[in-house]
């Protein structure tokens, strides 16, 4: 699939609204992979589809989910806001034949995971500081974006496990995870620093 299809499938498949964040996430997508040194086009094509099952109902979502041999739906079952993500990654695997890379990028864009590759973090970020984001925290992010994919992962991580913790939200185990390994790497670079 090209970053052509891609476009055409979210402009086809996404709301209005919904497919201008997602533009919005394929220009951040394509900054952030020049300035780090990702494919650009792999950025814009994991961009383009992060969110393509966005709008789906719920029970759809879980049917895939099932069908899924990496998920573990008792993991994620009561966090329905990253079902997109995970069913996402899934469809673009099985249906649309991306690479593994690509898939996991949009598999984890909501959560992140333990031992999550750096563009993993870079679509997760492109999602976090997208032009159109404006809740607190995304600009503090977006600057660190700019010096330090690690230190904005774990920023925006921070950001997002003490925002649902604050809500009395239930907490998915790969954020929590994706947070111990952003914390371990913090430690081993500072370590290499010194
Ligand atoms: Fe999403
Ligand atoms: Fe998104």
């Amino acid at each position: 699939m090209t970053v052509y299809d891609a476009i055409q499938l979210a402009q086809q498949t996404l709301s209005n609204k919904r497919f201008v964040h997602t533009s919005c996430v394929a220009l951040q997508a394509a900054r952030l992979a020049g300035k780090y040194g990702e494919s650009v086009s792999d950025a814009e094509l994991a961009a383009y589809l992060h969110d393509i099952l966005k709008e789906a109902p719920d029970d759809v979502l879980l049917q895939i989910l099932q069908g899924s041999d990496i998920i573990d739906l008792d993991d994620i079952k009561r966090c329905p806001a990253v079902w997109h993500a995970f069913a996402g990654g899934e469809y673009a695997d099985k249906v649309l034949g991306v690479d593994k890379k690509i898939a996991d990028a949009i598999r984890y864009h909501s959560t992140g995971r333990y031992g999550m590759a750096r563009f993993e973090m870079l679509i997760y970020l492109a999602d976090y500081t997208s032009a159109d984001r404006t809740f607190d925290g995304a600009e503090q992010v977006r600057k660190i974006a700019e010096t330090s994919l690690e230190d904005a992962m774990l920023a925006a991580l921070v950001n997002q496990i003490s925002h649902i913790v604050s809500k009395n939200g239930f907490l998915d185990l790969n954020s929590v995870r994706a947070y111990d390994y952003m914390i371990g790497l913090k430690e081993e670079n500072e370590k290499t620093d010194l």
